[in-house]
C-alpha cells in the first residue's frame, strides 16, 4: 500500500475514489494476504442501510496483522505496555513474541470450545493480555465485543445479553491511577441476571481476593495446560470478507445502546489505510495512540490501524494525571513516541495543570500529533501546537464515529492543509454532503448542515446486532439514499469541514458518547423519581456536562441531597460512572407543550445558564415551571 505524500497525491487518490471506486480500493485491498480473492469490490444500497465489501474474499485479519510481518519483522516491537506505575517495569513484545502470545490465547479459547462466530465479551483494563484476547478472537473467527472496564455490572449484563454471548474474558482487577478496578466482582454480579454463560476465562492480574465459580476457568492454568502440549501455534480460521469481526456498543438517541457490527475485511483495509495516510506513517515510528481499547479508537488506532502496517503501537495502562499530569510527556520522552494521538478532554484537562509539568520532558522525538473524539477549541489546539508540538508537529484532528470504523475527515499530516479546529478534508473513499433539514443538498459553501456520507467506504457499520432495522432507521432513514452521521457541520469558502457538535439527543461527555435518554432511563429507576429531563452543557474540561432535571415524589420522605446522591449512585450502577450528572436540580414540573413533550430547548438554555435566551414559554401548558427551574438552577 502507497502512501499519499503530496496534495498533488491526494486530490489524484481522491478524485480516484469517487469516480472509479471499485478499481481504488481493489488496487488497496490487493497488498493484503488474501486465502481467496474477492469477486466484487462492493455491493448494497444506501436505502438498504446494507453493503458487502471484497465479496466472496477470505483471509484472517490477524495474518495480516502478525503473520505476514515475521519475516521482515519479526524481531521489531509491535507492542509497548507502560504501565499505571511509574516504577513498574514496562514490558515490550516484538511481532514474534505478540504472535505467540496470540496463538496461545487462541488456543486457550479454541480448548475452551470457543468457536468461530461465537460472541465473546471482553471486560479487561489495559494489560497487553487485553490485546492479546482482542486477537485471540479474531484468529480463530469468534467475534469480539470489548466492553470499557468503566461500565457498570448492569450495562455489562444488558451488553452480553444483546450480542448473545457465550464466553466473557475478565481479569482480577485492574489499575487506573490510584483506583483498583475489581473488574471479575463486577463480572460476577452482571452474570447473576444474564443468559447462561458457558465460560468466564479470568486473568489473574493483582491477586485479588476473587470468587471462584464452578464456569471460571484460570487464565494462568489453562495457559500452562496449552503450552505443555507445544503445539498452539496454527494458522488463523478462515474467514469471509463479510464474517463479522468485533460487536461494539455505543450509545444513541434511545434508551438502548446498540452493537455496532464490523466486518472483517473491510474494516482491514480501511484502518489500515487511514492509519498510514491520517499520520504519514513510517518505518520506525513508535505510535501511542492514549485511547481506551475500550472504545472504537482503542481498536482502530491502539490495535488493528498500527498493527497491520507493521508499526510499533504503545499502550498506557493508566491515566493522564497519574502520578502527575506530567505522565504523558514522560512516557513520550522514555519511548521515543513519534505519534501521539489523545483526545481534548485530556488536552484540556494537562493545560490546565499548568505547564511547569512539561519542564524539563524531552518531546523532540514526536513528529505528527492527532485530536479524535470531540470538536477541539481553539485555545487547546494551540497549547496543543506551542506546548506539546513546538510549532513543528502538524495536528491532525480526525473525525469519524464509532459506526464509521476510522477516521473519515482529517488532513493528511503535513501533506493536505490543516487549519485551526477544523477537521478539513476527506479521505479518500469519503464523500461528505452537507443537507439542510428538508432533506435536499447544500451546495454552497461558508454554511452549516447536517453531515452525511453520500458514497459507501469499507469500515462502514454492517449493521447493528441482532436488528438492522435499527440499523436502517438510526443511519439510513433521516435522509434516504445517505448515511446519516448525527453531527452538524460547517463547510468554509475552501471545502474544509468544520463539526459543530450533534444534532441529536447524544451528549459527547470527555469524548464519550452518552445518549440523554440513557441517563434519563437510569435516573428514573432511582426509588423517588417521577421523571427527569437529561441536557448537555458547555464544560471546561469536559466539553459537554450532563445537567439533570428531576421531578421527585413530594412523599418520598428524602432530603434533596440525600436524594441527589441516590440519583448519583444509580446512575453509577445501572450505566457506569462516566454518565454521571455533573449537575442535579430537582424540581416540581418540567417544560411540556400541551402534547406533553419536553421542550429541551429551554432547558439547554437554562442549563447553559442564558436565562435571557429562553426565548417564547406562551406555548408552554404550565410556563410558570421556568421561573421555578431557572431559580433553582442559579
Ligand atoms: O460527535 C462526533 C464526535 O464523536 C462522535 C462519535 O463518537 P464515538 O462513536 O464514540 O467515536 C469517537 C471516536 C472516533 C461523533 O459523532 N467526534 C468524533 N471526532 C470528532 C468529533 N467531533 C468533532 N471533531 C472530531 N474530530
Amino acid at each position: 500500500m502507497n502512501r499519499i505524500k503530496t496534495l498533488n497525491e491526494y486530490s489524484e487518490s481522491y478524485a480516484k475514489s469517487i469516480q472509479n471506486r471499485d478499481a481504488f480500493w481493489s488496487e488497496i485491498a490487493h497488498s493484503f494476504q488474501w486465502r481467496k480473492p474477492w469477486s466484487s469490490v462492493c455491493e448494497g444500497s444506501m436505502e438498504a442501510g446494507s453493503y458487502s465489501w471484497f465479496n466472496a474474499g477470505e483471509l484472517n485479519i490477524t495474518e495480516n496483522l502478525l503473520d505476514k510481518h515475521l519475516t521482515e519483522k519479526g524481531n521489531q516491537v509491535a507492542l509497548i505496555w507502560e504501565p499505571n506505575e511509574p516504577s513498574v517495569d514496562f514490558r515490550k513484545f516484538t511481532y514474534n513474541e505478540l504472535h505467540n502470545e496470540v496463538c496461545l490465547v487462541a488456543e486457550m479459547l479454541r480448548s475452551m470450545g470457543v468457536r468461530k462466530g461465537d460472541r465473546v465479551c471482553i471486560y479487561m483494563s489495559m494489560v497487553p493480555e487485553l490485546v492479546f484476547s482482542v486477537l485471540a478472537c479474531a484468529r480463530i473467527g469468534a467475534v469480539h465485543s470489548v466492553i470499557f472496564g468503566g461500565f457498570s455490572a448492569k450495562s455489562i449484563a444488558d451488553r452480553v445479553d444483546d450480542a448473545e454471548a457465550d464466553f466473557v474474558i475478565t481479569m482480577d482487577g485492574g489499575l487506573r491511577g490510584n483506583k483498583t478496578i475489581p473488574l471479575k466482582a463486577v463480572v460476577d454480579e452482571a452474570l447473576t441476571s444474564t443468559r447462561k454463560i458457558k465460560n468466564v476465562l479470568v486473568y489473574n492480574y493483582l491477586n485479588l481476593p476473587t470468587e471462584k465459580k464452578e464456569i471460571d476457568v484460570d487464565w494462568n492454568e489453562l495457559k500452562a495446560r496449552v503450552l505443555s502440549n507445544n503445539d498452539y501455534i496454527k494458522p488463523g480460521e478462515t474467514m469471509q470478507s463479510e464474517d463479522p469481526l468485533f460487536i461494539l456498543y455505543t450509545s444513541g438517541s434511545t434508551g438502548k445502546p446498540k452493537g455496532v457490527v464490523h466486518s472483517t475485511a473491510g474494516y482491514m483495509v480501511w484502518t489500515a489505510y487511514t492509519f498510514l495516510n491520517v499520520f504519514q506513517y513510517q518505518e520506525g515510528d513508535i505510535h501511542f495512540c492514549t485511547a481506551d481499547i475500550g472504545w472504537i479508537t482503542g481498536h482502530s488506532y491502539l490495535i488493528y490501524g498500527p498493527l497491520l502496517n507493521g508499526s510499533t503501537s504503545l499502550m498506557f495502562e493508566g491515566i493522564p494525571t497519574f502520578p502527575d499530569a506530567g505522565r504523558f510527556w514522560d512516557i513520550v520522552a522514555k519511548h521515543k513516541v513519534s505519534i501521539f494521538y489523545t483526545a481534548p478532554t485530556a488536552i484540556r484537562s494537562l493545560m490546565s495543570a499548568g505547564d511547569e509539568f512539561l519542564e524539563g520532558k524531552n518531546l523532540t522525538s514526536l513528529r505528527i500529533l492527532g485530536s479524535v473524539g470531540e470538536p477541539i477549541n481553539e485555545e487547546a489546539w494551540n497549547w496543543y501546537n506551542e506546548k506539546i508540538g513546538k510549532g513543528h508537529c502538524p495536528i491532525v484532528d480526525t473525525f469519524w464515529q464509532t459506526e464509521t470504523g476510522g477516521i473519515m475527515i482529517s488532513s493528511l499530516a503535513g501533506v493536505t492543509p490543516s487549519k485551526p479546529v477544523f477537521a478539513t478534508l476527506p479521505l479518500p473513499g469519503v464523500q461528505p454532503v452537507l443537507l439542510n433539514e428538508q432533506g435536499q443538498e447544500i451546495l454552497e459553501n461558508e454554511t452549516t448542515g447536517n453531515l452525511c456520507f453520500a458514497q459507501p467506504w469499507p469500515g462502514m457499520i454492517r449493521t447493528t446486532y441482532g436488528d438492522h432495522a435499527r440499523c436502517v432507521m438510526n443511519y439510513f432513514s433521516a435522509y434516504p439514499g445517505y448515511y446519516f452521521t448525527g453531527d452538524g457541520a460547517y463547510r468554509d469558502s475552501n471545502g474544509m469541514y468544520r463539526l459543530t457538535g450533534r444534532v441529536d439527543d447524544v451528549l459527547n461527555v470527555s469524548g464519550h458518547r452518552i445518549g440523554t435518554a440513557e441517563v434519563e432511563n437510569a435516573i428514573n429507576h432511582t426509588p423517588g423519581v417521577i421523571e427527569s429531563a437529561v441536557v448537555g452543557y458547555p464544560h471546561d474540561i469536559k466539553g459537554q456536562g450532563i445537567f439533570a432535571f428531576v421531578i421527585c415524589d413530594p412523599h418520598h420522605h428524602l432530603e434533596d441531597h440525600e436524594q441527589i446522591q441516590a440519583i448519583t449512585k444509580t446512575v453509577s450502577e445501572q450505566i457506569g460512572a462516566i454518565a454521571k450528572p455533573d449537575k442535579i436540580v430537582l424540581v416540581s414540573g418540567l417544560p411540556k407543550t400541551r402534547s406533553g413533550k419536553i421542550m429541551r430547548r429551554i432547558l439547554r438554555k437554562i442549563a447553559e445558564g442564558e436565562f435571557d435566551a429562553i426565548g417564547d414559554t406562551t406555548t408552554l401548558l404550565d410556563p410558570s415551571v421556568v421561573q421555578e427551574i431557572m431559580a433553582k438552577a442559579k
